[in-house]
């Protein structure tokens, strides 16, 4: 048996390692998740729990110390030279910080991310690719101008080669491209496979720590499971930006999902130009198509997503079944809220949806989970039921309960001052939100206060 390579299981969807093969992922439940590969060297830091690395902790003089007597101050950040992208971040990249950028293959990572030296030019950065030869990226960086003179380019695929270049070039920023096309030497196991993605990555942090030095790894996210996705990588970052959107549509939304420095309710909305990725400061401008016609089916969302209000359009269509069983179907909203939503108008208001078609789609490609958007989605789904329009200077900002009630909604002021910005000239909110000691900044907004659904139509259709 001499010479046998011993092989384990890795689940390809949380790293766990398994003796033997397994349908269902006992640590994470996924299904059909496990692949075979090289075990990982003892010595090495890819065994043990992901993120908790042994040889990491153990070359570092550290020793313990008093809370009180670290320093951290926010000469720690630094910005990024990208307003959106260091808001993100929580306020700019944090040294030494690892930051994980996924999202789908042509969605923008590369773009991104090659943007940050370009459009900061006193950052020594080196942009190490392991996908795109150094005349490609040239080419890349050509398309998005700026200033190429501080960065250095990179095309290797060997994680000991690009350590030791970083050592040499001491860079103030380390960008890898991507993280499953590197490899180590030290495993067995073809570049992207569970052992391969978590031993590169926590050599890199190991790099990030010692020297102080930012480090962004991109992460392609497959559907299929087949190689390392970067939950595995979840644990060992600091940060998970996560790139969402329609790859054919040209607006892109980045969502922080792990912040250790910051809070992971932000969010950055990003439009793929001809020139590169320009960041949308103002979201809601692009997110309500203003329609010339009056259609009916179409109402204004007031929702917060993170710290920031945004209005975004809701659409809905309400038709008769053609089939026995009425379709129902939710583009950026959670389908079981719509039917929830719809049992709601049927059985406390009274409303006969049961043999009608549904179907709601939020403008922009956005994925919305506030509960205030509740309103504008009853509001949509009615308007197209009656094939009555909704005045578009109208929005709305409140939660539907089960019995029918009119629920408030946090943040009221911030979402009521952002659609007066916008020109809304009026804007329902829940009666409990105690509409009277809400004070509108100019005046220019009516502040329609609703109890139930009955007194919304009411106000809104007659
Ligand atoms: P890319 O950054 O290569 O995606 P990823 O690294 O996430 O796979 O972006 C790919 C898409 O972006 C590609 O379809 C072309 C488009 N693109 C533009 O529209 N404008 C540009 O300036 C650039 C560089 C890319
Ligand atoms: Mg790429």
């Amino acid at each position: 048996m001499a010479g046998k390579i011993k092989t384990v299981w890795y689940c390809s969807s949380c790293g766990n390692e398994s003796p033997k093969w397994m349908g269902r992922c006992p640590a994470c439940g996924e299904w059909n998740t496990m692949v075979e590969e090289p075990k990982a060297p003892k010595e090495s830091n890819a065994g043990g729990v992901a993120g908790r690395s042994r040889a990491y902790i153990s070359t570092t003089d550290a020793h313990p110390e008093p809370l009180n007597s670290i320093d951290f101050s926010d000469e720690n950040r630094f910005s990024i030279g990208n307003a959106e992208l260091d808001r993100v971040l929580g306020g700019g990249m944090v040294e030494g910080s690892m930051v994980l950028i996924g999202g789908e293959p042509g969605i923008g990572k590369s773009t991104l991310s090659l943007q940050i030296p370009l459009h900061c030019p006193h950052l020594k950065t080196l942009y190490v690719s392991g996908e795109e030869s150094a005349k490609q990226i040239k080419l890349r960086a050509q398309r998005l101008g700026g200033d190429d003179s501080q960065c250095l380019v990179l095309s290797e695929t060997l994680l000991e080669n690009i350590l030791e270049h970083a050592r040499s070039v001491q860079p103030e920023l380390l960008i890898i491209d991507s993280i499953q096309t590197i490899y180590s030497q030290s495993i067995e196991s073809s570049a992207g496979s569970v052992s391969q993605v978590r031993e590169c990555a926590s050599a890199l942090l190991r790099y990030a720590k010692e020297t102080s030095t930012p480090v962004i790894l991109i992460g392609h996210i497959t559907k299929d499971g087949t190689i390392a996705g970067p939950k595995i990588l979840e644990h060992i970052v600091d940060v998970v930006l996560l790139f969402e959107g329609d790859t054919k549509g040209s607006y892109r939304i980045l969502r922080s999902i792990k912040n250790r420095f910051g809070s992971t309710d932000e969010l950055a909305v990003f439009e793929m130009t001809g020139s590169g990725l320009r960041e949308v400061s103002n979201p809601s401008e692009i997110l309500i198509p203003m329609h010339q016609d009056d259609l009916s089916g179409v109402a204004v969302s007031a929702m917060m997503d993170g710290t920031r209000p945004f209005l975004v359009e809701i659409q809905a269509l309400v038709s008769t079944a053609a089939y026995g069983t009425p379709q129902r179907s939710a583009t950026g909203f959670d389908s079981r809220r719509l039917n929830m939503l719809l049992a709601v108008l049927e059985k406390r208001s009274g409303f006969k949806l049961a043999a009608k078609d549904v179907f709601l789609n939020v403008a922009g490609g956005l994925r919305v989970t506030d509960p205030a958007c509740d309103l504008a989605i009853v509001a949509s789904v009615l308007s197209s039921n009656f094939d009555l329009y909704i005045s578009p200077k109208i929005c709305f900002a409140a939660e539907v309960g089960l019995s029918g009630e009119i629920r408030p909604v946090s943040q009221v002021e911030r979402r009521i001052a952002e659609a007066e910005k916008l020109g809304f000239e009026q804007i329902f909110i829940s009666s409990f939100n105690r509409s009277d000691s809400i004070k509108t900044k100019d005046g220019h907004i009516q502040v329609v206060a609703v109890s139930d659904i009955p007194a919304l139509c009411r106000k809104l259709f007659q």
